[in-house]
C-alpha cells in the first residue's frame, strides 16, 4: 500500500503554523512537493490532502456514506443548527429534498427579475470616479438580493440590523477553524458577547416573519414561502419553526458572502484585462442594444459566463471542502484510517499545472464548449459535487452574470493605480485582504 509522504513536522502542534500563514499556498506547495496524496497534521489530527480529480470523485461521489463534514463546520452548528450546510445523514437528505423545489428552474426567472431589478437599483447609486471597496458593494448588493428572494420584502425595514449582525457573524466565522473555539464560546469575552447579540438579533427577526407568515399563509414567490408549505409525506409533515429558522440563516450566511467575493473578483480581474472587459462590453452591447438588462438576457450573455466562470477557477470563494472520515477505508489504494481528515482544494487544483495550461493567466475562453473535453470532472469543482453539491449554484451563477451586466452598462471598473495586485485573505471563504479598491468610470450606455 503506497505510503503519503508530507512535510518534516513540529512535535504536537504539527503544520498549523504554515497552515495558519498561507493555508492556500501551503496545500498547493504540499501538492507541488508530494504529489496526489500529501499527509500532514494538526494538533494531533491526522489529515490528507488529496490532488487527483479521481481521488476527490472517490470521497464526493462514490464513499460519501464513508465521510462526514468536517469539525469546523460541526462547530458551526451553535449558528447555522441543523441547516442543509451543517446537517447530515438522513436528516440533511429529507431538508434537501424539501429545499430543492426552492431552487428549481421555475422559480429561477422569478428570482432572476428581482436579482435585476435590485442590482439596478444599487449600481446607479454608485459613485463614479473616486476609491470604492468593490467587495463591502457587492456585498451589500447580494445581502440584498438573498434578503428578497428568501424573505420577499419583509426585512427591508430592518436590512441595516440584518446587515451588521451579519457582519459581526462573518467576520467571527474564522472562529470555527479556531481548535480552542469550544472553550472561547463559554468565556464571556467582549467578541463572545457581540456574536451572541448579532445572533439573537437575527433569530428575533427571523422567528418574527416566521409567525407572520403562519398567521398569512400563502405563496410570495420566495424561498421561504416554499419551507412554510414543505411538507414530507414519509415523515412529521410540515417543518418545524426551528427548522425554517436553521434553513434560512444557512442560507443568510451561504448566500450571499460566496457570490459577493467572486464579483468583487470578476471586476478586478476585468479591471486588469483590458481586453476582456472590452469584450465583456462588446457582447453587453450586441445582446441589449440601448435597452436596459433584462432577466431573459442571462442565456446569450455566453461570455459573461465564461468570464464568470474563470473568475471561480482562480479564485474560488470555497477554496477548500474537507470531509472525516468514519471508518477506515481506502482510496485507490492509499489507506485513510477513521478519524483523518480529508481536503481537497478548488484553490489547488484549479491552478494545477498538470490540468491548466498558463494555470495564473486569466482566459475566460477556458470555458468555451469546444474546449469542455479538455477538463475532466474534479480539476473544476467550484461549487462542490455529490449530494452536498452547492444547491445554489444555479442561483449563484445567474446572480453573477446578471450583476456583472447591469454593472457594465454603467461602470468600467478600473485598478486604483496601474499593475495594483489584489492579494488573498483566505477566511472560509477567499476574500480580498483589505477589501477590494477600484476606481468606477462611468460609461455612457
Ligand atoms: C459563487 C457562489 C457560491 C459558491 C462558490 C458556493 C460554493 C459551495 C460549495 C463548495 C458547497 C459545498 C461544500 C461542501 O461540500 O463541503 C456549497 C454548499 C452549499 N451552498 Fe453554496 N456556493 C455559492 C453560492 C451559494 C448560494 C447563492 C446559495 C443559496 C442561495 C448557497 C447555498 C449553499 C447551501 C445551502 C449549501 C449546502 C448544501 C448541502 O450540503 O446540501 N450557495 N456551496
Amino acid at each position: 500500500m503506497p505510503e503519503p509522504k508530507g512535510p518534516v513536522e513540529l512535535p504536537f502542534i504539527g503544520s498549523i503554523l504554515s497552515l495558519r500563514e498561507n493555508p492556500p499556498e501551503f496545500f498547493a506547495r504540499l501538492a507541488a512537493d508530494y504529489g496526489n496524496v500529501a499527509r500532514f497534521s494538526v494538533f494531533g489530527r491526522e489529515a490528507l490532502l488529496l490532488s487527483h480529480p479521481d481521488l476527490i470523485q472517490e470521497v464526493l461521489i462514490e464513499q460519501p456514506k464513508n465521510f462526514r463534514k468536517s469539525r469546523g463546520l460541526q462547530l458551526a452548528k451553535a449558528l447555522l443548527g441543523d441547516g442543509l450546510l451543517t446537517s447530515e445523514g438522513d436528516f440533511h437528505k429529507r431538508q434537501r429534498r424539501l429545499s430543492s423545489p426552492a431552487f428549481a428552474r421555475s422559480r429561477m426567472a422569478k428570482y432572476a427579475e428581482d436579482m435585476v431589478r435590485i442590482s439596478e437599483r444599487h449600481v446607479a447609486s454608485y459613485p463614479a470616479g473616486v476609491r470604492v471597496d468593490a467587495n463591502q458593494l457587492m456585498m451589500r448588493l447580494t445581502l440584498a438580493i438573498v434578503n428578497k428572494t428568501l424573505f420577499d420584502a419583509d426585512v427591508s425595514a430592518e436590512a441595516d440590523t440584518v446587515a451588521d449582525a451579519l457582519e459581526v457573524i462573518l467576520n467571527n466565522m474564522d472562529r470555527i477553524l479556531n481548535p480552542f473555539t469550544e472553550i472561547l464560546n463559554v468565556l464571556p469575552l467582549p467578541s463572545t458577547l457581540r456574536l451572541r447579540e448579532a445572533q439573537a438579533k437575527l433569530d428575533k427577526i427571523v422567528y418574527g416573519i416566521i409567525a407572520d407568515r403562519r398567521k398569512n399563509p400563502g405563496d410570495r414567490g420566495d424561498l421561504l414561502s416554499i419551507y412554510m408549505s414543505a411538507s414530507d409525506d414519509e415523515a412529521t409533515g410540515a417543518m418545524t419553526d426551528k427548522q425554517i429558522r436553521d434553513e434560512c440563516m444557512t442560507l443568510f450566511i451561504a448566500g450571499h458572502e460566496t457570490t459577493a467575493n467572486a464579483l468583487a473578483w470578476a471586476l478586478y480581474l476585468l479591471a486588469a484585462n483590458g481586453e476582456w472587459l472590452k469584450k465583456a462590453r462588446a457582447e453587453l452591447r450586441e445582446v441589449t442594444g440601448d435597452r436596459p438588462v433584462t432577466a431573459d438576457d442571462y442565456p446569450k450573455l455566453k461570455l459573461l459566463q465564461n468570464i464568470f466562470a474563470e473568475t471561480l477557477r482562480l479564485y474560488p470563494p470555497a477554496w477548500t471542502i474537507s470531509r472525516e472520515a468514519l471508518v477506515d477505508t481506502q482510496i485507490k489504494g492509499y489507506e485513510v484510517k477513521a478519524g483523518t481528515t480529508v481536503v481537497m482544494s478548488q484553490w489547488v487544483m484549479h491552478r494545477h499545472p498538470a490540468y491548466w495550461s498558463n494555470p495564473a493567466q486569466f482566459d475566460p475562453a477556458r470555458f468555451n464548449p469546444d474546449r469542455a473535453h479538455d477538463r475532466a470532472k474534479f480539476t473544476y469543482f467550484p461549487f462542490g459535487g455529490g449530494s452536498r453539491q452547492c444547491i445554489g449554484d444555479q442561483f449563484a451563477s445567474i446572480e453573477g452574470v446578471l450583476i456583472l451586466a447591469v454593472f457594465l452598462q454603467h461602470f468600467e471598473p478600473c485598478l486604483i493605480v496601474p499593475g495594483y495586485t489584489a492579494e488573498i485573505h483566505p477566511m472560509i471563504t477567499l476574500r480580498p485582504r483589505g477589501g477590494m479598491p477600484l476606481v468606477l468610470r462611468g460609461v455612457s450606455k
